[in-house]
């Protein structure tokens, strides 16, 4: 999927390891793929909080106080060397708060809206994320230090977020769905001169190809995956040698009831899913020495 993306200069790393890919549901494969492309020799996990999916619509609050519990229980449970989140709507809340609680590295995935202030000719950039994302003032903070001089247009979508997790799953779906789930960007002022989007969700590239077809002006999309998998290569601790073997995906809900999901899963080559949800989520202790 990825190679017709990759610059023809492109170099693998020999870097070895395990790495913990999290995301709320399927948007993080997007990372994992980007990571797999880079580190081939790197076992690759993956883990969805698929018992609280979606995270865009929930409250600020309530992620908070999740992601530091499920992120310190999956790591108890894979014991990676680096922990990777692949979401734009936790990263931009509570990385700190993960990090806190964990002992290895933490890689967060942010919007791409430094380079996207560096591609955009018309000084125009669009920023398609979910409403968790768009509202975060670590969003605001971004469009302030990178593209204080760009115009950025926001929408949030939880819908694109469905449409992708429904693609991904092998469902059919009219073009009509992508340009009205865009199309906000495009109808609000100055939205006729935006030439770039920032696909600050994980999920959204998994559709790129249906917005590109749906959007009514040429525009490139940009999302964040290479950059995160470059940066989890160089945190990697030096003594994880040997210690590849991935392929196994995480669930904090039982496997049987997110069918869809585990379908999509091994498609994407997590061919063995575990749940974790039958150890209850809590903070009991300090985090396991690894
Ligand atoms: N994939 C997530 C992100 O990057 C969000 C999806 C969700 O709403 O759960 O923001």
């Amino acid at each position: 999927m990825l190679t017709d993306t990759l610059p023809s200069n492109f170099m693998p790393s020999p870097a070895r390891g395990r790495v913990l890919v999290f995301d709320s549901g399927v948007g993080g494969l997007t990372v994992a793929e980007e990571i797999r492309a880079l580190g081939p020799a790197l076992g690759i996990h993956y883990s969805a909080d698929s018992g609280f999916f979606p995270y865009g619509d929930k409250s600020d609050e309530a992620l908070r106080d999740r992601l530091p519990k499920v992120a310190r229980r999956l790591v108890e449970y894979v014991r990676p060397d680096v922990f990777v989140i692949a979401c734009n709507t936790a990263s931009t809340l509570a990385l700190p708060d993960v990090r806190a609680v964990l002992d290895i590295p933490v890689v967060g995935t942010v919007p791409a809206i430094k380079p996207a202030a560096q591609l955009t000719r018309t000084g125009t950039v669009g920023l398609l994320a979910t409403p968790g994302t768009i509202r975060r003032a670590y969003t605001a903070e971004l469009i302030d230090t990178f593209a204080r001089d760009i115009q950025v247009i926001m929408h949030g979508s939880i819908e694109l977020v469905k449409l992708a997790e429904a693609h991904a799953r092998g469902e059919d779906l009219p073009v009509e769905a992508f340009a009205a789930a865009q199309a906000p960007l495009f109808e609000a002022p100055g939205g006729d001169r935006i030439d770039t989007i920032v696909l600050a969700c994980t999920h959204f590239p998994l559709v790129r190809a249906q917005l590109v077809a749906s959007a009514p002006q040429p525009v490139s999309y940009i999302d964040s995956g290479a950059a995160i998998a470059r940066q989890t290569i160089r945190v990697l601790p030096p003594d994880t040698e040997g210690r590849g073997l991935g392929g196994h995906a995480w669930l904090t809900s039982p496997p049987e009831e997110a069918p869809d999901l585990a379908l999509v899963l091994r498609r994407y080559g997590f061919p063995d899913i575990q749940s974790v949800a039958d150890v209850p989520i809590e903070m009991t202790s300090a985090p396991t020495a690894l």
